[in-house]
């Protein structure tokens, strides 16, 4: 963890936003997996990793802001758990790493809340995304789980994200960190990846290096030759000639904070000319999007100017036509690109998503219903100290051409004849992290291969 200070600091900052009530912050529960015993790797959630810097199950915190204190609440093992578990830190010691002073246990947490609220305080609660978390609010608040997100607090989602938006030195240098790992998980894929491997010789891979680094995945690897399913996690497939291979993936340091890095690569030792023109295509809006990266653009402009360079390029290549401004502003280019130019990145990998997209990327402005755009998850301008991703790409869809084509979309701006032609292309992204400083932003971790000469001279 950090030093005990940092996270002192945080609960001060953090309490000054508000005038009186509770702030009541509960930490994650061990996850069965399919018995109670067997448990999904443990989770700390991340608002409590940021605010009180413990990392154990079965914990909660308020901060009394009349009081101007912080309460943990937790439970020290017994020694039947000992035998189990060994000896773990004390409540006690685990709460003063976090630079909290005050604790009690787990089961006075309940009476805490319900004589606040009998005082008819305020007591406000973020939105929960465990059914664990939701039912300890129905216990002891009488939120329905069903109203328990609508009824999180607004005000302290706002300050929360707008603090975890803003990520200091000390989580950068962790950030890059992450980062770091998650290159040397790109640079032992691309040198071993052949054909005849399995997806999964590759996933299994990557994910030691993760482990072996002393963290985790920040999300279920994906390694694939079917690159077109953006978020596929399925490893079955045997590495055939003439195809791509997509690998995204990340490491989390064992403070939690992610990186997230996707490289995209031939099969054999070298591009096809095919492969190598649309990667110089998501190359190119690569290179711009990065370029237009300042503080206080909005990431929507540079996302609409990542989908133009797209759109261009794919014009020049016969798959787009006509006019490429009025193609993107209508969303035709959502053929081959149907997300998002990047999100939000920390100690999730999609930053603070379970504090609504509408606060972490949009500052609750509207978003946008339009296919392709509606997955834009960060739109706001950029801040110094904001850390995301930037991860154009082009996804080719066979279900998507034969719904669009037989409805007759957009036939001024695409030529399906051509497109017909790459229908088993497959996809590419190219995925990098970046941090906003005082003027500019600066690429995240150690360079690697990004050229397709680049990469050809690793494989
Ligand atoms: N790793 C999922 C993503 O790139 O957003
Ligand atoms: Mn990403
Ligand atoms: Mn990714």
């Amino acid at each position: 963890m950090f030093p005990a200070q940092t996270y002192t600091r945080r609960r001060e900052r953090l309490q000054a936003a508000f005038r009186d009530g509770l702030l009541l912050f509960l930490g994650n529960e061990e996850s069965p997996m399919n018995y109670a015993d067997n448990t999904f790797h443990f989770r700390q959630d991340s608002t409590f990793l940021y605010l009180m810097g413990v990392d154990q199950p079965g914990w909660a915190a308020v901060i009394d802001v009349d009081a101007g204190t912080t309460t943990a609440f937790a439970n020290d093992l017994d020694l039947d758990a000992i035998v189990w578990t060994g000896v773990l830190p004390t409540v006690a010691e685990l709460a003063r790493g976090g630079g909290i002073t005050r604790t009690a246990p787990a089961a006075a947490l309940g009476d805490v809340v319900t004589n606040a609220k009998a005082q008819g305080r305020t007591i406000r609660f973020l939105p929960p995304y465990r059914p664990e978390s939701a039912l300890k609010l129905f216990r002891m608040l009488g939120v329905h789980p069903d109203e328990a997100k609508s009824q999180a607090n607004v005000e302290l989602v706002r300050a929360v994200v707008e603090m975890r938006a803003h990520k200091d030195a000390e989580e950068i240098a962790e950030i890059e960190t992450a980062v770091d790992t998650t290159v040397d998980m790109h640079l032992a894929a691309m040198a071993m990846a052949k054909p005849g491997l399995l997806e999964a010789d590759i996933a299994a891979r990557v994910t030691e290096i993760a482990l072996a680094a002393g963290g985790n995945l920040s999300f279920p690897v994906i390694a694939t030759i079917h690159g077109e399913t953006l978020h596929n996690h399925s490893h079955t497939h045997r590495l055939e000639p003439g195809r791509l291979f997509l690998l995204d993936a990340g490491a989390e340091t064992a403070l939690h904070y992610a990186g997230d890095l996707t490289s995209t690569f031939p099969v054999d030792r070298s591009f096809t000319p095919r492969q190598k023109e649309i990667y110089d295509v998501v190359l190119a809006a690569h290179v711009a999007a990065v370029k237009a990266l300042t503080p206080g653009v909005p990431f929507r402009d540079v996302h609409l100017l990542g989908c133009r360079t797209l759109s261009e390029g794919l014009k020049g290549l016969g798959l787009m036509k006509g006019d490429i401004n009025a193609a993107v502003e209508q969303g035709a280019h959502a053929m081959f690109f149907q997300c998002g130019l990047g999100h939000m990145m920390g100690l999730d990998v999609h930053d603070m998503e379970d504090l609504g997209e509408q606060w972490v990327g949009y500052e609750g402005q509207p978003h946008s219903t339009q296919f392709g755009l509606k997955s834009l998850r960060l739109a706001r301008p950029i801040e110094p100290g904001f850390v995301f991703t930037v991860e154009p790409g082009v996804y080719i869809i066979p279900e998507l051409i034969d719904r669009w084509k037989a409805e007759g979309k957009f036939r001024e701006f695409l030529n399906y004849d051509t497109i017909e032609r790459y229908r088993d292309f497959g996809g590419i992204r190219i995925e990098e992290n970046f941090v906003v400083r005082e003027r500019d932003c600066r690429r995240l971790g150690k360079d690697r291969p990004r050229t397709t000469s680049e990469v050809e001279a690793l494989r």
